[in-house]
């Protein structure tokens, strides 16, 4: 079964076998069946932050549970479970539709409702695990559900115990959110400011900043249905004050923002463009011209071959800046 529909770089590889689950109880069928609880599990949502660099010997589960349901709501704020499979940008703008506040900032991020706690997506000043009351996972050895409150997710800068300590062992769900009713705009990040603007919005509803989210993002970044990429390929990186402050008086514009009192976060993405690559090409696979951030892949590109380039860039930014940067992407 080809997944090359199944992940936005567009990568050709081959899963042993595939199956799509619509509910729970599919899913927990499958996980407890005497015959394929043997095998190994692939759990892939909208496979927005993968890159295949094999074929995949395993059996490959695909969520495709659907639906917003409302919980509960009172004048404040609205509970909304959400299933897994639901795209993570049409569940954003039925919350913009509704004057529900919290996920604006996140408008247009690529992937699934239930991939999206996995790495904690965040853009714009916010991140999920400020809107996520809980997450409904059901354990691949067992099929047995189990409800993580938001503390026991464990989240971090694009991390959760989904990607740790609890690493192909559970598939999510379904993921139930808390959000406002008499939303709290959040423009602190410069480029949604600017752009509102330039909107000419003096008064912003969750409207106008999902607005200039979107402006933003397909000014920056490529759009998977045209030029495969997974969004930023590394993690932006946090350093020492100490190690920022020398570095800054050898490189005088580079940027960093607090993120502790002691450690600085550094914009990979500028790292990676003041060594060389933005725009760079190397056959059908580069680093995108407007994002040094995004490494794409221009059509009939290969995994590895995008492995390789990130391996060079990374070597690269090392020996420029003593920084090592990490993946974001997971390989496969
Ligand atoms: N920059 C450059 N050159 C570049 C790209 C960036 O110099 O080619 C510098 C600029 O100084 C710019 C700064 O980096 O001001 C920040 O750039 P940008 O606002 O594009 O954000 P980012 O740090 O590159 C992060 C997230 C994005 C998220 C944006 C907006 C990570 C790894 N990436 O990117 O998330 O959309 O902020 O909040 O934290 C993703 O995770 O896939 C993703 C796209």
């Amino acid at each position: 079964f080809s997944l090359r529909h199944f992940n936005t770089f567009g990568l050709e590889s081959v899963a042993s076998f595939f199956a799509e689950v619509s509910s729970v109880e599919e899913l927990t069928e499958i996980l407890v069946d005497p015959v394929w609880r043997q095998s190994s599990k692939f759990i892939l949502g909208g496979g927005s932050n993968v890159l295949f660099t094999q074929n995949v010997d395993a059996l490959v589960i695909h969520p495709a549970i659907k639906g917003i349901d409302k919980i509960n709501e009172d004048e404040h704020s609205i509970r909304l479970k959400v299933g897994a499979g639901e795209s993570w940008h049409d569940f954003v703008m039925h919350c913009v539709e509704h004057n529900y506040g919290g996920v604006e900032n996140l408008s247009l991020i690529p992937g699934t409702v239930g991939a999206a706690p996995m790495q904690n997506i965040g853009a714009y000043g916010v991140e999920i695990k400020d809107v996520v009351e809980s997450v409904e996972a059901v354990s691949i050895s067992e099929g047995r559900k189990r409800i993580f409150s938001n503390a026991e997710c464990e989240f971090g800068y694009r991390e959760s115990i989904f990607k740790k300590a609890l690493k192909n062992q559970y598939v999510v769900t379904g993921v139930t959110f808390v959000l406002n009713k008499k939303p709290v705009i959040n423009i602190g990040y410069g480029d949604v400011q600017k752009t509102l603007a330039e909107m000419n919005v003096s008064e912003p509803t969750i409207k106008d900043v999902s607005q200039a989210v979107i402006a933003i993002r397909r000014s920056k970044l490529p759009d998977p249905a045209q030029i495969g990429n997974a969004g930023s390929f590394f993690k932006n990186p946090e350093i020492p004050l100490e190690q920022y402050n020398s570095l800054k008086n050898a490189f005088p514009d580079m940027p960093g923002y607090p993120v502790s009192e002691t450690m600085i976060k550094v914009p990979a993405g500028w790292l990676i463009e003041q060594a060389g690559w933005k725009g760079y090409r190397q056959g059908a696979i580069g680093v995108h011209e407007k994002q040094a951030l995004v490494l794409v892949n221009y059509g009939g590109g290969n995994g590895n071959d995008i492995r390789e380039l990130a391996s060079t860039i990374q070597g690269s930014v090392e020996v420029k800046y003593g920084i090592r940067l990490t993946p974001e992407v997971n390989f496969v």
